[in-house]
């Protein structure tokens, strides 16, 4: 075996450290038993999200000083538009703060009457909820493969494409708004989406005269496992693999801050329609800001601008996941279940496997999210039935599918030395988790509960 290593050497460094364990007692306390209350300065290795968490390379921050911060016109934005117009060949560019902005701005006029549904593969939440704020439906259609963990699925962010056909043939197409496809599949895994199945959804949206919104938050990852996973597309580059692929799309919708690589961002593109862009356009005005910046400043898109190409990168991409893989494989010789394949942007612990005798109201992966600060300082997130939420009509608790604790990984930011610490942390846990005990609110928001709900362990 030849080993490699990272694409790149370090320029700069910013220090962590671990406080002891009393502290962290202490401090998880104080936080409410929710790690998103912790203070950074509080965590050794943070593996809260790949959003806007990257570490921007020397190219980045020296295109920061060309940031053209004009109101209307900037040569920054020109920059955006340029990239965006190579790499996906959709005409239209208007750039958003970031994800959600894009959502924001966009969703509104590819929606039709009130009750209409909206068909993905899996919603992200904010997606989710950008679509239930404009009056429609949310409905995952992601194949049954995604959420048996460890079967082997080379591409588990798939749609079920029967079940996509007969749920428009149900419904009628009159009911149906438009169809998002998104890549890769974060809430599944960051599980990926293969071509042929990309092609089989835009089959589908042409009988029917859907539209595709390419939710397009880890485009880069989505070709990369296409390339590596999916037979014909061994010798296509990553650059051809993702026009191949947005051909197929209408309109893409991005969160910049994870494949892209800068801090902050955001990015609507569109195909051909342009009265489609001409009212998004009228609607960014006052949402996000003049069409030449949305919310961005000028070296935002500089950035931006560079890091749409770096994220491309063959050897960088291998890299990047080949590190997610090995803490994958690392925590699979241990015996630690996880969701296998693993995707491109995390390692997902199945926490219902890990923690059986806590139940899902008692929100087993958020128990193991705090064992594992506990254990070494390490900050992770849960995918689970907390963040799910109640049922809107009954209040009752709904139940994830899985119970996911996501270990996600920033781009250029940990060595692997740093993913053996999670590794051996886990480890540990894992030979005493039947102590381990599950959580019930002292305060619980009736709204995304999950990022300012305060718990405490069950007696
Ligand atoms: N779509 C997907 C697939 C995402 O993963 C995210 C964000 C968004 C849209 C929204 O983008 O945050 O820039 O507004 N995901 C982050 C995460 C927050 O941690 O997975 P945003």
């Amino acid at each position: 075996m030849v080993r490699k290593a990272e694409p790149f050497r370090i320029k700069m460094v910013e220090p962590i450290r671990m406080i002891s364990r009393e502290e962290r007692i202490q401090k998880l306390k104080e936080a409410g038993f929710n790690p998103f209350l912790l203070k950074s300065e509080d965590v050794y290795i943070d593996l809260l999200t790949d959003s806007g968490t990257g570490a921007m390379s020397d190219r980045q921050w020296s295109a920061l000083m060309l940031g053209d911060e004009a109101y209307a016109g900037s040569k920054s934005f020109y920059k955006v538009q340029a990239a965006v117009k190579d790499i996906f060949a959709y005409n239209f560019v208007i750039p958003t703060h970031q994800g959600r902005g894009a959502e924001q701005v966009l969703f509104p006029h590819l929606a039709g009457r009130k009750g209409q549904y909206v068909l993905g593969n899996m919603h992200f939440d904010t997606t989710m909820a950008h679509i239930e704020l404009n009056g429609m439906i949310p409905v995952n259609l992601v194949i049954d493969d995604a959420f048996e963990t460890e079967k082997k699925h080379p591409f588990k962010g798939n749609f079920d494409l029967d079940k996509l056909e007969s749920f428009i043939e149900e419904k009628g197409v009159e009911n149906i708004a438009f169809i998002i496809i998104t890549i890769t599949c974060n809430s599944a895994g960051g599980q990926p989406v293969s071509m042929e199945n990309i092609r089989g959804v835009r089959r589908i949206a042409d009988t029917y005269g859907l539209k595709i919104d390419i939710d397009s938050a880890r485009f880069a990852e989505n070709a990369y496992f296409i390339q590596k996973r999916e037979p014909g597309y061994a010798n296509k580059s990553i650059p051809e693999i993702i026009r191949e692929m947005y051909a197929m799309g209408d309109y893409l919708t991005m969160s910049a801050k994870k494949d892209a690589i800068v801090n902050m961002g955001g990015l609507i593109g569109i195909k051909e329609d342009e009265a489609l862009y001409n009212a998004a356009a009228a609607s960014c005005v006052p949402m996000e800001g003049f069409i030449t910046y949305g919310g961005l400043s000028g070296r935002d898109m500089e950035a931006l601008a560079v890091g749409l190409y770096e994220g491309l990168d063959a050897e960088y991409l291998e890299s990047r996941i080949g590190q997610v893989e090995y803490l994958g494989e690392e925590l699979r010789k241990h015996g630690i279940p996880i969701q296998w394949p693993v995707g491109g942007h995390a390692v997902f612990v199945d926490a219902g496997k890990f923690l059986p005798h806590i139940p899902s109201e008692q929100f087993p992966a958020q128990a193991l999210c705090n064992e594992l600060y506990l254990e070494s300082g390490v900050r992770a997130v849960e995918i689970g039935s907390l963040l799910l939420g109640r049922d809107p009509q009954t209040g009752e608790q709904k139940k994830a599918g899985v119970e996911f604790m996501r270990l996600t990984i920033p781009r250029r930011v940990y060595t692997d030395r740093h993913m053996d610490v999670v590794v051996d942390a886990l480890v540990n846990i894992w030979q005493r988790r039947d102590q381990i005990k599950g959580l019930e609110f002292t305060y619980e928001p009736k709204v995304l509960r999950h990022f300012l709900c305060r718990l405490r362990p069950v007696a």
